[in-house]
């Protein structure tokens, strides 16, 4: 019955805990859920009004397949800000989440057959959607977590179509170093492959880093780009469901083909929420960056003596290493699901993003809850 295209993929596994953990709440467990890849702040009143008016001006229709002209123009205009890289709007195409966008791209630009070469870990979705387009996926250990250059280079072949770069990265929270971004912009120019830029977490960087983007560096580096971004992290937007991609006009036409067959466009009152995100974003993103950044610190502070682990310098999530504890647990799954039981902290185990040894943990929970999570951690695994 079910096709053999759909048989070899998995279902997302941090989407599938989340309905465990709603069915244990419903039963009355005291759940700290550290799973969710979301902020758990509310979506902006700004935002949330805009929409609200949208619906009462009848902003309820069709509206063009590729979003409304308005979010377009602003979206160009705040990458040029941005990046300091002039793009035109029809550039731009706004699709249900950049998970729907990725899923566009890959349908779009993969044959049968053709290699992508995938960082590992990775975030869950990469190679599923690879697959689903008929793409190989092609994955690269990254062991200290950073791009793995001289990996990726050697995995060049000539099937190979495209590479995905994401940082800062979903799970490990690292920020790629700049000389590593600039050596794959390099390769993908020399091979002509193109580079598949996931930024969900772009706004997310601490402690003043540079924000470095593909787009600074050289007209032939940025057509060797497809950009991915979203509004669901940096606007806690993620209901809205609005993710675009930044790419040449020839690649966002044949998006737009496929996209008119398959969502049409984006909810249409949804993408004015969006422009009065962009609108007000100087009030709306760094307070939370400001508050992310001190739960990450939060989390650092709790981990010492429980976990070893890198100093995240942008999303929201902890990546520990747990090696150290696998004398009572074979694998990261095993002691994921114990800690859940135990405790009722959810996390997720590094299997889920390609990387054995690790956990995953988002900080998108109040500084009580992370303490209290800390705490009932401790007590069961010291
Ligand atoms: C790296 C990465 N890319 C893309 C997405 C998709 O986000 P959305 O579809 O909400 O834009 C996520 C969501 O967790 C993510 O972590």
């Amino acid at each position: 019955m079910i096709s053999d295209r759909l048989l070899g993929v998995e279902g997302s596994k941090s989407v599938g805990l989340a309905s465990v953990l709603m069915k244990l709440k419903k039963e009355g467990k005291d759940i700290i859920a550290l799973n969710v890849g979301e902020p758990d702040l509310a979506t902006p009143d700004v935002v949330k009004e805009a929409t609200y008016k949208a619906m009462l001006e009848n902003h309820t229709r069709y509206s063009l397949v590729e979003g409304i002209p308005e979010l377009r123009e602003r979206i160009a205009t705040r990458f040029q800000k941005q990046t300091g890289r002039k793009i035109d709007p029809s550039q731009v195409l706004v699709s249900n989440g950049s998970k729907q966008t990725l899923y566009n791209l890959f349908q779009t630009l993969l044959n049968p057959g053709d290699e992508v070469i995938i960082p590992r870990p990775y975030w869950v979705s990469f190679p599923e959607a690879v697959k689903l387009a008929g793409g190989i996926p092609v994955f690269i250990d990254a062991p200290d977590l950073q791009l793995p250059v001289d990996g990726i280079k050697a995995a060049v072949t000539k099937k190979t179509k495209l590479i995905i770069v994401n940082s800062p990265n979903n799970p490990s929270g690292v920020v790629y170093k700049k000389e590593d971004m600039i050596a794959i912009a390099n390769l993908a120019v020399e091979k002509n492959i193109h580079i598949v830029s996931d930024e969900a977490y772009d706004a997310l960087v601490y402690d003043d880093q540079e924000k470095f983007s593909f787009a600074s560096l050289s007209d032939e580096v940025f057509n060797h780009v497809i950009f991915v971004q979203s509004f669901s992290k940096t606007f806690m937007m993620t209901g809205f469901r609005i993710g675009y991609s930044i790419a040449s006009t020839e690649i966002t036409k044949n998006l737009n083909k496929l996209q008119s067959h398959l969502t049409g466009n984006n909810c249409t009152f949804a993408q004015w929420g969006a422009v009065a995100a962009i609108d007000h974003e100087e009030e709306i993103v760094p307070p939370m960056v400001a508050l992310m950044k001190k739960r990450r610190d939060l989390c650092l502070e709790l981990s010492k003596g429980l976990f070893e682990v890198e100093t995240p310098g942008g999303a929201f999530y902890l990546f520990p290493k747990v090696t150290q504890y696998f004398d009572r647990f074979k694998d990261s799954a095993e002691m994921a699901t114990y800690i859940l039981e135990k405790t009722g902290v959810a996390g997720l185990g590094g299997s889920a993003f390609g990387m054995e040894g690790h956990l995953r943990f988002a900080f998108t929970a109040s500084e009580s809850d992370l303490r209290e999570a800390f705490r009932r951690m401790r007590e069961v695994l010291l």
